[in-house]
């Protein structure tokens, strides 16, 4: 299939009269103030593929290394965790909630299209507000781990705070030895955030789940990607899929992405006002 750079309005008709599953990424976040990972200002290894995994993000096979791995991903964490708390959902999110796709798929962790009130959602790489025991696989809220972080390392913060933080957003070995990790409070098992680490897999019933909606909108449907460079298979399979069923794949992305050559129609545009245009579009039809 050829992409055409059609213009937006022939794509908005066509996205509002049908059914839609839309696959989001960290695009759609960057309007709320969250960085993703391959936009035109994101970090690049010197030398390394587009597509390969940003630098300074463990992989699940160094966090179960041992508990050096693991008191610096959670020092480092710890660190992070204030801002990707403050953000809030933007116009985009709001538009989603409101144009309620028959199933919105979403890469992201940050919770935000769950804070715009959307329901029918595929959290495919799990939330960094959930927490999970390795041992019994009991789940639990970030925000009392926290808590329990901020309590073992009150000097913590003031004596390493400032300096941990390296420019390139690593955080400084030697500073994160005397971090102190809290266990799980049943088994004291190691704790990890909810969230698909690069290395891991999407749990099965979650990709199932998806396959179901995009399988069910046959030719008549289609697909719309949102905000994601589509660098990860595990949002490129169901493009793949779509496009191999004959239903069109709309993206709407700033910048190449993997998938460019399925898709019926590809917009460089801004997803927060795209999103505003097409929930103002299906209510006008409606
Ligand atoms: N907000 C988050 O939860 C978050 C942030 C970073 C990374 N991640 C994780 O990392 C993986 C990254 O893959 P991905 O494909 O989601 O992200 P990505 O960083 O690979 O791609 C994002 C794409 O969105 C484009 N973009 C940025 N802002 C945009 C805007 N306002 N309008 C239109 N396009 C815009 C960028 O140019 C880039 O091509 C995901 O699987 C996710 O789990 C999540
Ligand atoms: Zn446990």
């Amino acid at each position: 299939m050829t992409t055409t750079q059609a213009p937006a309005s022939e794509v908005l008709d066509l996205l509002a009269g049908r059914d839609v599953v839309v696959l989001t990424g960290a695009g759609v976040s960057t309007d709320s103030g969250i960085p993703d990972y391959r936009g035109p200002g994101a970090q690049r290894t010197s030398g390394g593929s587009r597509w390969a995994r940003p630098p300074g993000v463990m992989t699940f096979q160094e966090f179960v290394s041992g508990p050096v791995a693991q008191q610096r991903y959670w020092a480092r964490s710890h660190l992070g965790w204030a801002r990707m708390g403050v953000a809030a959902p933007n116009a985009g999110h709001h538009a989603l909630a409101e144009i309620d796709p028959a199933l919105l798929i979403t890469q992201n962790v940050d919770g935000l299209h769950e804070a715009a009130g959307s329901r029918r959602l595929v959290a495919i790489h799990g939330r960094v507000a959930d927490v999970v025991c390795l041992a019994c696989r009991r789940t639990s809220k970030r925000a009392s781990l926290e808590a329990r972080l901020d309590d073992l390392n009150a000097d913590w913060m003031v004596r390493h705070g400032q300096a941990a933080m390296r420019p390139d957003g690593d955080v400084d070995l030697d500073a994160t030895a005397d971090f102190v990790v809290a266990d799980c409070e049943d088994c004291g098992g190691v704790l990890k955030p909810d969230v698909v680490f690069f290395g891991e897999n999407v749990p099965a019933e979650r990709v199932a789940r998806c396959y179901d909606a995009v399988d069910a909108l046959g030719t008549d449907g289609a697909v719309l990607v949102a905000g994601s460079s589509l660098t990860v298979m595990s949002g490129l399979r169901f493009v793949k899929r779509a496009a191999k069923a004959g239903t069109p794949v709309v993206i709407v992305n700033r910048g190449v992405t993997r998938g460019d050559d399925l898709a019926a129609y590809k917009l460089e545009l801004g997803t927060s006002d795209f999103l505003v245009e097409l929930a103002q579009r299906r209510r006008t039809k409606m």
